[in-house]
């Protein structure tokens, strides 16, 4: 591990997130699965754009963690829409929504998935804090896409499905 790793991980040490991490993993209802599998379905052919206002979302919000995307960095935000980079970007980040909204009675291998995943971002020099940031933008662009199916049982669902992927990310920088 890098010296820049290791700082990471002494500042997760300790912090706000490490105790949140104490509590164990957020858990999804049966009822809170089924809106998840079925709101999966019906986006399924948009989920590019559901990455793409995600991310534009995103960084709108937070100019100043856009640099640490490398592949599209140099691509200004007004222009991130039409950017082929960010769509590539934004397919690989829903397929690893879709690897946990089709393993929901498989936690382990969502553990495991988001554990690796949430090690690789140490190499990104992305911070837990971050991570939590994503979670609001990435609800919004699923209730666009809903539109009239989208109710209160739907975010809540999606929010926490989100907080079980991030809760492992997390474990994963540990
Ligand atoms: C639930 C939230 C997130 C998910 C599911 C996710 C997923 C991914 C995936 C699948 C990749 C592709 C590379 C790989 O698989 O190793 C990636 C790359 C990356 N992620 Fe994330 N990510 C999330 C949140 C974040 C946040 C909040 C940040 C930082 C602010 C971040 C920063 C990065 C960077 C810098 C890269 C490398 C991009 C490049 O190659 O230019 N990620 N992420």
């Amino acid at each position: 591990m890098g010296a820049k790793q290791g700082k990471l991980k002494a500042r997760l040490k300790g912090s706000k997130i490490a105790k949140r991490l104490k509590h164990g993993p957020p858990s999804i209802t049966a009822a809170q699965k089924q809106i998840l599998e079925k709101s999966w379905s019906t986006m399924r052919d948009d989920i590019s754009q559901v990455g793409i206002i995600t991310f534009i979302g995103f960084f709108e919000a937070n100019p100043e963690v856009k640099h640490m995307f490398v592949s599209f960095r140099s691509v200004p935000i007004a222009d991130l829409r039409q950017s082929s980079l960010l769509r590539a970007h934004a397919l690989r980040v829903m397929s690893m929504v879709e690897k946990c909204v089709t393993r929901l009675d498989e936690l382990d291998k969502i553990e495991e998935t988001m554990k690796n995943l949430g090690q690789r971002h140490l190499k990104f020099d992305a911070v837990p804090e971050n991570i939590d940031l994503m979670g609001p933008h990435f609800v919004q662009a699923i209730r666009k896409c809903m539109e009239a199916d989208w109710n209160k049982e739907t975010e809540e669902a999606w929010f926490q499905l989100f907080k079980l992927m991030t809760y492992y990310m997390k474990e994963g920088w540990k």
